[in-house]
């Protein structure tokens, strides 16, 4: 059965570049409502945690130095078939081929820099939500 709820990230260069207001706006626009919400500065350290799962891939020091570069948001997000309806509703990884209107489209400068993140399974969207949130902060 497809869970309800998907964690997402506005990554440090959409949150500086100043869409983090349109991006929580069309989040709301496509029906996602929100259960948890805060900005954080994640450390070297933390982001390295939160993307362990990509340790042995080549990218992996470029994505943990970019993640902990700046404040970004990060928030879990309630909608019936969550995890795979945010992902098509950011698009793919890299932005050369995100589909017209999704908000990589909009707002990735490079596949590394691909403005949000998007939970993969229901097992990791409850995973990475309480990475950065106690239940006490999810309603
Ligand atoms: P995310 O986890 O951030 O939602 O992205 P995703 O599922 O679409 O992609 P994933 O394979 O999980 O990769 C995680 C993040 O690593 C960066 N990446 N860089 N330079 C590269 O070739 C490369 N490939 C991936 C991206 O920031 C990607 O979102
Ligand atoms: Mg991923």
């Amino acid at each position: 059965m497809a869970g309800n709820i998907t964690f997402t990230m506005i990554k440090p260069t959409a949150y500086k570049n100043g869409h983090a207001g349109k991006i929580i706006d069309q989040i709301l626009g496509a029906g996602f409502t929100f259960k948890a919400m805060k900005q954080v500065h994640l450390t070297a350290e933390q982001a390295g945690q939160f993307y362990a799962v990509h340790k042995a891939r080549p990218f992996y020091g470029e994505l943990v130095e970019f993640m902990s570069s700046g404040p970004i948001i990060a928030a879990v997000l309630e909608k019936d078939n969550a995890v795979e309806d945010y992902r098509t509703f950011i698009g793919a990884t890299n932005p050369a081929e995100a589909a017209e209107g999704t908000i990589r489209k909009q707002f990735a400068t490079s596949i590394g820099e691909n403005a949000v993140h998007g939970s993969d399974s229901d097992e990791n969207a409850w995973i990475e939500a309480n990475f950065f949130f106690s239940n006490f902060e999810m309603v």
